[in-house]
């Protein structure tokens, strides 16, 4: 039999038809545990949502009004892949401001979220074997995507011990004459973690002058209760080797305009452009406008998002720190709570079905972080401070019952 023969029979004899690549491809569980809580919700439950990552604070009316006018003004076309010329010196102007670092409208590439510039620059950069470095606990379509184009993910832990920052020296150890990309994300999702200038600089001191990039994923970088925000391509000699990514949708309350941007060495961002060209042409062009307002308009919005999120954060933190079997870092960014409930139970996916089932508590298993989330729970705190009280009302019921069940 011919080897295409012998292909298709393997794929009617698997099913499912599909590339070899598709079987390792992961997902971002936090979607799928929010339909299942709709559906139980649909059923009559009540549910309270501390699964999902978004504000739960309405567009900013001036952003969203920016976007009506441009749609009345005619833009409803195609735009130049990489974004518009304005747009692109916004997001220049601001990142150039934020970081303290010189940015022009070619290092930028808008796109619909900010999640494609992880795909865009895997795709980019990875040969099959290549190492990407990505921190575990953390967000899950880093290996996700690693893995999907054929790179080999090799994970840096993060340790309460450290606040869950990543350890410098660790790194040391991980890289490979292989290493191709390192990924970074400070604040944290979803330990909120905040990585601190000093780490900063000892990463480089490690990178500098090696042959690879590192993924700053900065989403979080507005919502921060203490401190400043550093970026690791302010850090000398470290703007070339950075992918910064950045977006609309956490500090804006943007999330479902899908709107985001990647800051790199123009010759890349031409590579990253020709990804565009490939698969969605370009970002919706009203929503490119409104990003314009976004960052130009009033910053207000910003400052009172991240002040309710820190009166939200003492709720939560406090609350979790009072059940018994529990214990929890108070967050410096984000808007997640990281809560070590070992003692309750390591098994945190079957502890996470328990409170969604029995308590009407939606919320995330450590381990949808990679395998260093056993022994956490994810909870985001967008939602209001009576939806977080009684939240942590039925966990403590729930975690009593939890300890007194019977065990098979
Ligand atoms: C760490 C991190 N990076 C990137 C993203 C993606 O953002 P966007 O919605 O702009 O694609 C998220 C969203 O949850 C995130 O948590």
């Amino acid at each position: 039999m011919s080897v295409a023969g012998k292909r298709r029979e393997d794929m009617a004899a698997s099913g499912d038809g599909l590339a070899d690549r598709m079987r390792v491809l992961g997902t971002e569980t936090a979607f799928e545990v929010l339909a299942r809580a709709k559906k139980l919700e649909a059923a009559g439950r009540s549910i309270i949502h501390l699964e999902i990552g978004e504000p739960d604070f309405d567009t900013p009316e001036h952003i969203k009004e920016a976007a009506i006018r441009a749609l009345r003004d005619g833009y409803t076309h195609y735009t130049p892949a990489a974004g518009i010329p304005e747009a692109r010196a916004a997001i220049a102007e601001s990142v150039a401001r934020s970081r303290g670092i010189p940015v022009t409208p070619e290092h930028v590439v808008i796109t619909p979220g900010a999640k494609p510039i992880m795909f865009f620059l895997m795709m980019a950069l990875l040969n099959p074997g290549d190492e990407v470095i990505y921190p575990d606990p953390g967000f899950p379509i880093y290996e996700s995507v690693a893995r999907f184009v054929g790179a080999r993910p090799v994970p840096w832990i993060l340790r309460e011990d450290r606040e869950f920052r990543a350890d410098p020296e660790d790194l040391r150890t991980l890289l490979t004459p292989r290493t191709k990309l390192i990924i970074l994300n400070s604040p944290h999702n979803p330990t909120a973690g905040v990585l601190s200038r000093a780490d900063l600089e000892a990463i480089a001191g490690i990178v500098r002058g090696r042959p690879l990039v590192i993924l700053s994923d900065e989403i979080y970088c507005q919502i921060l209760y203490s401190g400043t925000f550093h970026s690791i391509a302010s850090v000398p000699g470290m703007q070339d080797h950075t992918v910064i990514l950045d977006g609309f949708s956490k500090t804006y309350a943007m999330t479902g305009w899908r709107m985001g941007y990647g800051v790199m060495r123009p010759a890349l961002a031409e590579r990253i452009t020709q990804l565009m060209v490939n698969s969605n042409s370009c970002t919706a062009a009203f929503t490119q406008i409104a990003g314009i307002a976004a960052l130009r308009g009033p910053q207000d919005c910003v400052a009172r998002m991240v002040a309710e999120f820190r009166r939200r954060r003492d709720v939560i933190v406090d609350g979790l720190s009072r059940l018994p079997g529990v214990r929890c870092l108070r967050p410096q960014g984000a808007f997640y709570a990281f809560p070590n409930v070992r003692e309750i139970d390591a098994d945190t996916r079957r502890l996470a079905e328990h409170l969604l089932n029995e308590a009407g508590v939606a919320v995330l298993s450590g381990t949808s972080f990679g395998a260093q989330g056993e022994g956490y729970l994810r909870l985001s705190y967008a939602n209001s401070v009576e939806a977080i009280t009684e939240a942590l009302r039925r966990m403590g019921v729930a975690f009593e019952r939890y300890a007194a069940r019977p065990r098979a």
